[in-house]
Order: structure tokens, then C-alpha cells, then sequence
């Protein structure tokens, strides 16, 4: 059993390190990147408050295919390029949309999502996922939280990179 406390009134750059601590230590030694991904969903829904999906997809070719993540049932394949998650993955930008409704070509697979966050997991110089957040609030990310999910990113980009 693994158990990880979040400091549920600590700083957001305190969470966002603890996060981050927590996700090199239950990756560490572990070579498969599905486990990996998943424990990373799991670790990011427990540590940040207000999302209503939390997960990865996987970029295999040309396109986005779900991989593991927390929420309800998503779109499985989505091509470089559409919605936050392909802009993110062709752009190898991270993507901080405070009111999705106003992003041209958004994907709503939850109704419920008013805000995203989609940062890139770049290994060997190539996006291999996108860390993909959804919250109901509007505007429920800011720049800390972009920066703190980058870091995650880079922190376990070789622990999921397969
Ligand atoms: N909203 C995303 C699709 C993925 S779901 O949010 C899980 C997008 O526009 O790419």
C-alpha cells in the first residue's frame, strides 16, 4: 500500500512539489509505463483538489489514445492537432484554458469540464503523452499549476515514455 498525504491548506507550490516527490517515488524502479501512468492519475486526482478528470493519453502516430486516467469514460483517439489535448501534443505547448466553451475545436467527453490544463510529456525530444486535467470550475488553473504539471511532466517523462 502506498499512502501519500496532501497537505490539503499547503501552498500550491508545496502541493505541486509533493506531487511531484510522490510520483518519482512510486515510479521509481518501475518499468512498466501503463502501472506508471496509472499511479500518476491516481497520485495527481489525490493531491489537487477541484478536477473531474485526470489522466494521460498516449501519442501513438498521428494521433491521442486515452491511456490511464481518473473520471468518467472519455473519447479514446484524438488526432495531433484537434481539441486542447492535440493542440498540446502537436504543438509540444502546454495548453491553460480557463473557459473551454471558448476554445475552438474543444472535445467535451465530460459536460461537466469548464476549465483544462494539458501539458506535454516530452521524452527523447518527442511528445510521447499529454497530461490532460479537467476541472468544473472556470479558470480553476493558473500559470503555478501549469508550471508545477511541466515539472511532473519532465519528473516521470522517462517512467512512461514505454
Ligand atoms: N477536452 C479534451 C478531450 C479530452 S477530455 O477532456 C478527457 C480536448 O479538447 O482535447
Amino acid at each position: 500500500m502506498f499512502d501519500f498525504s496532501p497537505g490539503a491548506d499547503a501552498p500550491k507550490s508545496e502541493i505541486h512539489r509533493d506531487l511531484r516527490e510522490a510520483a518519482l517515488a512510486i515510479t521509481a524502479g518501475e518499468s512498466d509505463a501503463v502501472a506508471n501512468m496509472a499511479n500518476v492519475a491516481a497520485l495527481i486526482w489525490q493531491f489537487l483538489p477541484d478536477l473531474n478528470w485526470a489522466g494521460f493519453y498516449r501519442a501513438i502516430g498521428d494521433e491521442l489514445v486515452l491511456g490511464p486516467f481518473v473520471g468518467k469514460p472519455a473519447c479514446i483517439r484524438i488526432p495531433f492537432g484537434r481539441g486542447v489535448c492535440g493542440t498540446a501534443a502537436a504543438t509540444g505547448q502546454t495548453q491553460l484554458v480557463p473557459d473551454v466553451h471558448a476554445f475552438p475545436g474543444h472535445i467535451a467527453c465530460d459536460g461537466a469540464s469548464a476549465s483544462e490544463l494539458v501539458v506535454p510529456v516530452v521524452a527523447d525530444a518527442r511528445v510521447v503523452a499529454v497530461i490532460d486535467l479537467d476541472s468544473p470550475t472556470p479558470a480553476r488553473f493558473d500559470e503555478e499549476d501549469a508550471a508545477g504539471i511541466e515539472a511532473l511532466a519532465a519528473a516521470i517523462a522517462a517512467a512512461i515514455a514505454g
